[in-house]
C-alpha cells in the first residue's frame, strides 16, 4: 500500500479509540442486563460486542498494513444507565458518532483520491449505519422512538 495521508492514519486511530470504547459499552452493558435478568438484552449485545471487536480488529490489521503501530489513545467510560431505553439512548449517540466520523473520512480519501481507504471507510460507515438503524427499532420496539436524522450519504 502507498503511504497514506496523516490524515487518514488520524481517522484510524480514532476509530479504534472509538470502536474499542464500543466493544467497552457493549460487553458493560451484556453484563449488566444478565444482571437484570434480561437474557435477550444480554445475548444481543454480546453480539455487538463481538461485531465492534471485529471493527478494531480490521482496524488494527490496516494500521499494521499501512506501516503504523496501532495505539488507541483513550477509552471512554461505558455508558450506563437505570434501564433497558437509556442504555440504548446511549448507545445510539455512540453508534451516531462512529457514523459521522466515518463519513467524514470517506469524504476525506474522495478529496486527495484514496480509493483504497475510502473502501475501507465507508464498508465501516455502513455496518455502523445499519446498527443505529437495528437500535433505533429496538427503542421503538420498547416505546422509546423518537426521529432520528439519518445522515444521508452525502459522498
Ligand atoms: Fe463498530
Ligand atoms: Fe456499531
Amino acid at each position: 500500500m502507498d503511504a497514506a495521508h496523516p490524515r487518514v492514519l488520524g481517522y484510524l486511530g480514532r476509530a479504534l479509540s472509538l470502536e474499542l470504547s464500543a466493544v467497552q459499552q457493549y460487553m458493560t452493558q451484556a453484563s449488566l442486563t444478565d444482571h437484570w435478568g434480561d437474557a435477550d438484552a444480554a445475548q444481543r449485545f454480546r453480539q455487538e460486542t463481538v461485531e465492534e471487536m471485529r471493527h478494531a480488529e480490521a482496524i488494527v490489521k490496516r494500521m499494521l498494513a499501512l506501516g503504523v503501530a496501532p495505539g488507541s489513545s483513550q477509552l471512554r467510560p461505558a455508558g450506563h444507565g437505570p434501564n433497558l431505553e437509556a442504555l440504548l439512548r446511549q448507545n445510539m449517540v455512540l453508534e451516531e458518532e462512529l457514523v459521522s466520523l466515518y463519513g467524514e473520512a470517506v469524504r476525506f480519501c474522495l478529496l486527495v483520491g484514496d480509493t483504497d481507504n475510502e473502501a475501507f471507510f465507508r464498508q465501516l460507515w455502513s455496518d455502523e449505519q445499519h446498527h443505529a438503524e437495528e437500535l433505533a427499532g429496538w427503542l421503538r420496539s420498547l416505546g422509546g422512538w423518537r426521529e432520528r436524522h439519518l445522515e444521508r450519504a452525502t459522498f
